[in-house]
C-alpha cells in the first residue's frame, strides 16, 4: 500500500453531489463514498410510491443500502424485490424448496465453503447480469460474518487518466464455469454448461450515468483483443486496485437485517470468520440490463 501514498492528498478525492432531503425515510451514511443505513421503513409493506422512489434514490446515491429489524416472510421478501424489477434465478446456487427466486445463503460448522468469500459482483457471466441483490440475514453468528462492499465508481474514478483511456472500449469475457461443483454439498448437480458473456471493462450505470469498473475475479477470464499476458497483468492490477479499503464500507450484520446492493457499481465480499457458528438467510436477486 506504500505505493498508494503521495503528496497530493488522498488517492481518491470523492465529491458527492448534495442530494435533496428524504421525506419518508431516514439515511445514515456509513462512509462518504459508499453505503447507508435506511431507517423509518417497514419493508413488510405496503410501501407508498414516495417511499419506493426514495429507496430507489437512496440506492442510486449510496450504491448499497441497509435496513435493520425487518421481519419479512419469504413472500414479502420476494414482493420487495419485485418493486425493483423481475426476479433473477441463479444459474447454480440452491434455493428454498419450490421457490427458485429465493436463494439460500447459509454456512455452518460442516459447510465446505460459504457464499461470496472473494470479491465479486453477482453472476456477471449472464448476458444481462442482475441489477441488484437483496440479502436478508435471519441467523447471525455471535460475532463476525460481516460483508464488505466496494464502490466500482470510486475504483474507476481513482484510476489515472492514462489507465482510463487505455481501458476505454475494452471488452472482457466472463464465464460461469466456476460454478461447476460449487454447490455439490447442497446436492446441486452440475449443469452441462453455464452462461458466458462479453461485457465492457468499464460500464456506464443506466440510472446515474457514472462509469464503473466491471471486471470480476471469479468470472472474468480475459480481456479481449489484447495479448493474454497483457490481459492477465491488467486484470491483476485492476483486482488489486479495486480492493483498496478507500473504496469500501463494511456492514456488521444483526439478525433481521437486509443489505440491498447495486451489482452494476458494487462488488462485495463476505467474511467467513465465524466458524463453527452458523450464518443463514436468503437472497432475492433483481434482473438487470446488458452492460454498456
Ligand atoms: C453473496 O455473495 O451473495 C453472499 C454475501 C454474504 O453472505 O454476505
Amino acid at each position: 500500500m506504500d505505493s498508494l501514498r503521495g503528496n497530493n492528498g488522498p488517492r481518491y478525492k470523492h465529491l458527492a453531489a448534495e442530494g435533496a432531503p428524504y421525506e419518508t425515510i431516514t439515511l445514515d451514511p456509513l462512509t462518504p463514498i459508499i453505503g447507508a443505513e435506511v431507517g423509518g421503513v417497514d419493508l413488510a409493506g405496503p410501501l407508498g410510491n414516495r417511499t419506493i422512489d426514495e429507496i430507489h434514490r437512496a440506492l442510486a446515491e449510496n450504491s448499497v443500502i441497509f435496513f435493520r429489524d425487518q421481519h419479512l416472510s419469504p413472500d414479502q421478501h420476494l414482493a420487495f424485490g419485485r418493486l425493483f424489477g423481475d426476479l433473477h434465478v441463479h444459474p447454480a446456487a440452491p434455493h428454498e424448496p419450490g421457490i427458485p427466486e429465493l436463494m439460500v445463503i447459509h454456512a455452518d460448522k460442516d459447510s465446505p465453503r460459504a457464499n461470496g468469500e472473494g470479491w465479486h459482483t453477482d453472476v456477471s457471466c449472464d448476458a444481462e447480469p442482475p441489477m441488484g441483490s437483496i440479502l436478508y440475514i435471519k441467523q447471525c453468528p455471535p460475532k463476525g460474518g460481516d460483508t464488505l462492499f466496494a464502490s466500482m465508481y470510486a475504483a474507476y474514478e481513482a484510476l489515472s487518466e492514462r489507465m482510463k483511456a487505455y481501458l476505454e472500449g475494452l471488452t472482457a469475457f466472463h464465464s460461469g464455469d466456476n460454478y461447476r461443483g460449487m454447490y455439490a454439498n447442497y446436492g446441486v448437480a452440475d449443469k452441462p454448461s453455464y452462461p458466458t458473456a462479453k461485457h465492457p471493462v468499464v460500464r456506464t450505470h443506466p440510472v446515474t450515468g457514472r462509469k464503473a469498473l466491471y471486471v470480476n475475479a471469479g468470472f472474468t477470464r480475459r480481456i479481449l483483443g489484447i495479448p493474454r499476458d497483457e490481459s492477465d497483468a491488467i486484470l491483476r492490477y485492476l483486482y488489486e486496485h479495486m480492493a483498496n479499503p478507500l473504496f469500501q464500507c463494511r456492514f456488521r450484520w444483526r439478525e433481521n437485517s437486509i443489505a440491498f446492493w447495486d451489482n452494476r457499481c458494487v462488488q462485495h465480499r463476505a467474511m467467513w470468520d465465524y466458524w463453527p457458528h452458523t450464518r443463514s438467510g436468503n437472497r432475492v436477486t433483481v434482473k438487470g440490463d446488458r452492460p454498456v
